[in-house]
């Protein structure tokens, strides 16, 4: 879906999409990737450049994971059930953006664009799998929450 059939919907719609296009499926991105970690975690045999790798991939999890929470708990029902602006909590979910954003970038640079060494482990190749899953998707969920934010805050008030 464009950013513009997004906008033609209803607020309570493009929550729905947004939830069931991009949030349930990044949920299961995230177990995917917390399982790898945790496979290639509890050997304790990792070190160096591969446990910092983890250690990031397990921040951007955690962290998507409760920006995720934020947005359905507040954000999104805030805009389906009240009109009116509420800024600070769409500025926070905004931050996060750009914050998580920049926590995949640098996910990105210390594997090589995801790309798993010759002879990796298997876990360490699913993990990298799925971060590039999370890396790729991430845009057009960030784009059409804050097409959502933008259209919520131009609005006085709003109906679902
Ligand atoms: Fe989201
Ligand atoms: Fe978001």
């Amino acid at each position: 879906m464009d950013l513009d059939e997004l906008r033609a919907l209803t607020p309570s719609a493009a929550i729905d999409h947004i939830v069931s296009e991009h949030h349930e499926p990044l949920r299961r991105q995230l177990a995917e990737l917390e399982r790898a970690c945790t496979a290639l975690t509890s050997g304790g045999a990792l070190t160096g450049a591969a446990l910092s790798v983890v250690d990031l991939a397990r921040l951007v999890g955690e962290e998507l994971g409760q920006h995720m929470l934020k947005e359905e708990r507040l954000a999104f029902r805030m805009i389906a059930t009240t009109g009116g602006f509420r800024e600070v909590p769409l500025a926070v979910m905004e931050r996060e953006h750009r914050y998580i954003d920049e926590l995949v970038r640098e996910l990105g640079r210390k594997t090589d664009g995801f790309t798993p060494s010759p002879g990796a482990p298997h876990a360490l190749a699913r993990l990298f799998a799925v971060c590039r899953q999370i890396a790729l998707a991430l845009p057009a969920q960030f784009a059409q929450e804050e097409a959502l934010y933008d259209r919520f805050r131009s609005a006085s008030e709003w109906v679902a």
